[in-house]
């Protein structure tokens, strides 16, 4: 293997930065030619590739986004898309590729690798942490950390006016921001996908509050929860309770995918960049680098994408105790 290209694929994650950082001079520890693609798998099908030295990925192991930005492809999704890709990889010489990204560009992998084996190792960046094989991905301990700084602010607020607040964070199918961000920030309620939380029940848990003079309480929605959206949530609880509560809505939407990594994410990130590309050069292909328990681990893509990983319940059960 001579010429490795890297790129960041889906909804971008503060560490995908640190991560590129590691990948390209792990490659070039190696004496690897290193490239990159811009803009995900689109710029595999435009050719959109260029040489990266030591130098193109100096200062920024601490900025948020990705110097190589990112799309969704429709294209990659059709047979055509991709053997445009393949036939632009040819064209550069690239014989082998690290994948940054979710669920969407470990489907788009795995179907590329099993019609042109070019070998791929991907590394898991997310802020949503719902990949299979690995206990954390990319840029989840940042955004936590920014929807909790978010839910301490409007915990002031929400107390000085004796309000509910109801506040939406990111997690399209899965609830762990919105666990973590929860538990940290003392919320009264937590409404994820994977476990059925019915209103009764939230109203339930509110008016307990309203009955030993609480003055504020907030209830964190993921995006994904089945009852819908913060705002449609707020809507049906207004609609149930029968006690007087003031309402307030807040979604806090991007902002939890920008920002600094923080120093958890970026030594993840690290990991999870050299991972890759040292498991790419040992024969590893079609496969995801992970940490579970500390420990580098590969888990092929279709486990990746097939496989559920299971939100713990003791922390839900904690929260429903603490609160
Ligand atoms: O997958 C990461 C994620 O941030 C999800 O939590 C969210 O639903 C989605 O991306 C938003 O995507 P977009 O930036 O395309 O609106």
């Amino acid at each position: 293997m001579k010429r490795v290209a890297v790129f960041t694929s889906g909804g971008d994650a503060p560490g995908m930065n640190a991560c590129i950082r590691a990948v390209v001079r792990g490659g070039l520890h190696y004496g690897l030619e290193m490239f990159g693609i811009i803009r995900g798998y689109n710029g595999m099908i435009k050719g959109d590739i260029i040489p990266l030295n030591s130098q193109s990925v100096s200062n920024i192991v601490q900025r948020g986004g990705t110097i190589l930005k990112s799309a969704r492809s429709k294209e990659f999704m059709t047979p055509e898309g991709r053997k445009k890709g393949y036939d632009q990889l040819k064209a550069h010489g690239i014989d082998g590729l690290i994948a940054i990204g979710g669920n969407g560009t470990f489907t788009g992998a795995e179907i590329f690798f099993n019609e042109f084996q070019i070998p791929t190792v991907g590394a898991p960046g997310t802020i949503d942490n719902d990949l299979y094989g690995t206990d954390y991905t990319i840029g989840y301990d940042t955004a936590v950390n920014t929807a909790l700084d978010a839910i301490d602010k409007i915990r002031d607020t929400a107390d000085s006016h004796d309000r509910i607040f109801f506040i939406e964070v990111m997690g399209r199918d899965s609830g762990y921001i919105a666990v973590q961000s929860g538990i940290s920030g003392g919320a009264e309620s937590i409404l994820i996908p994977e476990e059925r939380q019915t209103i009764d029940d939230v109203v339930s848990v509110l008016k307990a509050g309203f009955d030993r003079k609480k003055s504020s309480s907030i209830v964190v929605v993921a995006e994904g929860d089945e009852e819908g959206h913060a705002a449609e949530v707020a809507e049906k609880i207004k609609a149930t309770i029968d006690v007087p509560v003031d309402i307030r809505v807040t979604n806090l939407g991007h902002i939890q995918r920008g920002g600094s990594p923080t120093a958890y994410d970026r030594i993840l990130s690290s990991r999870l960049g050299l991972g890759a590309l040292e498991g790419l050069l040992n024969g590893q292909k079609n496969v995801m680098a992970g940490i579970v328990n500390d420990e580098l681990i590969y888990t092929p893509f279709h486990d990746t994408i097939t496989k559920k990983k299971v939100i713990n319940s003791d922390l839900l059960r904690m929260a429903s105790i603490l609160r």
